[in-house]
């Protein structure tokens, strides 16, 4: 009945466990002693292929496991629905450790779902997978959605956390305006913060990489309000300063497009914006990284450096290199408190060399 092995999204304080199903079905997970349901208001979710349950961090993570429910739907009716007989799928769970930890960063595949993985797997154990933007081509039908959740499912069975931001292609399609619909999302928006073991983390996102003016969205996109959205955010997560706590030991800000650097034209945009994020987050947050994609190539930039120029105040990694037939590189990441390197892996199963990111 499953696709896939599930997705389990870190999104706030709760895990988004997604996955698809081959027929109608009705969803569920168990964990521990309490079912969570995919429900509207009430009514058991069935019409969407992509179900979503959403489960409380602690709880899965003190349970270590969980069981996916489906329930296939015969023919829904006002009266005497028909259904069949559910089946129950167990899949273990490991949290992110405390101490030191691994993670694989994905960006930019662009569709390419084997190399991705094949890169991932040059890295080797992960503790959890981060999947930044433009995963797809574009979102012009439901379809695209697929790569990521095979990616996902490849990648971490079901079985250790994701990390998941948006980038200017997926904002593309006549699907675009339904991608929180098929992505994790807070509230149905593309911006959140997590916790995941020592690290306390925030998803933001750029939207397009050009003015909303631009003749080639033809009108579709309304970016420039969408970021004065998440500057009011940043001073919300600012006031609560939950990444001040004493059991956070890193701080990341993982984002698609890597705003604290100033593009050329066309993609020169947000001057004020984007300079006001960067002075809030360096002055308030003091993230140890910055964990970006979009440009395509596999870097580690310090603060202060020929790249840095809206004021970074930390190191910002690229880390995502597509290529030529199917080419894919990306960056695996070793966290240690405020100790950071990463390792760029590609789908030839080479290892570059490893790059001490901080301190
Ligand atoms: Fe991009």
């Amino acid at each position: 009945m499953l696709k896939t092995a599930p997705a389990v999204f870190a999104v706030g304080e709760n895990y988004q466990i997604m996955v698809s199903v081959t027929a109608p079905s009705l969803f569920s997970v168990q964990v521990g002693e309490k079912t969570y349901y995919d429900a509207a208001n009430g009514i058991m979710r069935s019409q969407s292929p992509l179900h979503r349950v959403t489960v409380p961090m602690a709880a899965l993570d003190a349970a270590r496991g969980y069981t996916v429910c489906v329930r296939p739907l015969v023919e829904r009716k006002p009266y005497f629905t028909e259904t069949a007989p559910m089946a129950e799928i167990p899949f273990a769970f490991t949290p992110v450790p405390h101490g030191r930890v691994r993670a694989y960063h994905i960006a930019d595949a662009h569709n390419r779902v084997e190399t991705a993985v094949a890169a991932a797997q040059t890295f080797g154990n992960a503790d959890f997978l981060i999947l930044n933007g433009d995963v797809i081509d574009h979102s012009g039908d439901p379809s695209k959605f697929d790569n990521i959740y095979a990616i996902a499912a490849a990648l971490t069975g079901g079985h250790i956390p994701i990390v998941f931001s948006r980038g200017n292609h997926d904002m593309r399609g006549n699907f675009a305006e339904q991608f929180a619909a098929y992505t994790p999302a807070e509230n149905g928006k593309t911006y959140y913060t997590f916790r995941l073991g020592d690290i306390w983390g925030m998803v933001l996102d750029c939207g397009e990489d050009k003015d909303d003016g631009h003749a080639e969205y033809g009108h579709t996109v309304a970016c420039h309000d969408f970021r004065l959205q998440q500057t009011a955010f940043l001073k919300e997560e600012i006031a609560k300063a939950d990444f001040a706590a004493p059991t956070v030991k890193t701080r990341l800000v993982v984002v698609h497009n890597p705003f604290t650097h100033r593009l050329s034209p066309p993609f020169d945009i947000e001057e004020e914006v984007f300079g006001e994020w960067a002075r809030l987050i360096r002055t308030h947050i003091r993230p140890h990284a910055y964990v970006c994609g979009h440009l395509h190539e596999l870097s580690v930039y310090p603060a202060g450096s020929a790249f840095d120029d809206r004021g970074q105040g930390c190191p910002v990694i690229i880390g995502a290199k597509p290529g030529e037939d199917a080419y894919f590189a990306g960056c695996g990441l070793v966290i240690d408190g405020e100790k950071l390197t990463a390792q760029f892996t590609d789908s030839n199963r080479e290892t570059f060399s490893t790059v001490t990111v901080a301190p």
